[in-house]
């Protein structure tokens, strides 16, 4: 698929607020700092568009891409940002959870993992309970320019290896770097198909 238009919509921290669900959405989770908005960046090749950092917390809202004026692309804040006070991570988890069970149109929710670091135990929790709440998932390994082939070889393996002991069955798992545009193809193959099966 090809890319033709990218506009950023809007910014919301009440769900009800959100683009009206009408169109297919794909929503980027994952810890603080795994590279949500720089993948957002990335396969739309549009280098600003979705706000980054390189310290932690930048995104705090929910923010709604509209691409191709066809489908929603949505970039999350992170979870597990230690430096967050104790009331605000409660009330962007409350959020998150909220868009999450409540957004009809969403068709995939892909889960950042950084591929140097084993999968930690809140994104075990958060991968668990997405699949509880029988919501569609797809994981990515992000910033693989930062290690080897082999290395990300068993970043995948050590993945798939823990997911095994709580699920039958794997989800989609994608490797990508923001940095070298590794990934982006599959991940708008994935799109594409998923659009043109209606598979949600
Ligand atoms: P929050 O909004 O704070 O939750 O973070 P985020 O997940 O949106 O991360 P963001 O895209 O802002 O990236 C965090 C840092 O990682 C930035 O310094 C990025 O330049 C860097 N980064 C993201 N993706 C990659 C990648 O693929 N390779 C490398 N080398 N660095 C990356
Ligand atoms: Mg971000």
């Amino acid at each position: 698929m090809e890319i033709t238009a990218a506009e950023f919509l809007v910014s919301n921290t009440d769900v009800t607020k959100c683009p009206s669900p009408n169109m297919p959405e794909f929503a980027f989770i994952g810890r603080s700092n795994v590279g949500k908005s720089s993948l957002i960046n990335m396969v739309t090749q549009r280098k600003n568009l979705a706000k980054t950092s390189s310290t932690p917390g930048k995104t705090q809202t929910i923010n709604h891409f509209l691409i191709n004026s066809s489908w929603y692309l949505v970039d999350l804040p992170g979870y597990g940002y230690a430096a967050v006070s104790k009331t605000k991570k409660a009330s962007w988890s409350q959020m998150i959870e909220t868009y999450l069970r409540q957004r009809e149109n969403l068709f995939c929710t892909f889960v950042l993992i950084d591929s140097r670091i084993e999968p930690q135990k809140n994104d075990i929790e958060f991968i668990n309970w997405l699949g509880k709440q029988q919501i569609p998932l797809a994981l990515v390994l992000t910033k693989g320019d930062k290690i080897t082939q082999a290395e990300l070889g068993k970043s995948k393996k050590n993945i798939e290896m823990r997911l095994l002991k709580d699920w039958e069955e794997l989800p989609p798992i994608f490797i990508t770097s923001s940095e070298k545009m590794r990934g982006r193809e599959e991940i708008l193959a994935f799109i594409e198909k998923a659009i043109s099966q209606n598979h949600h």
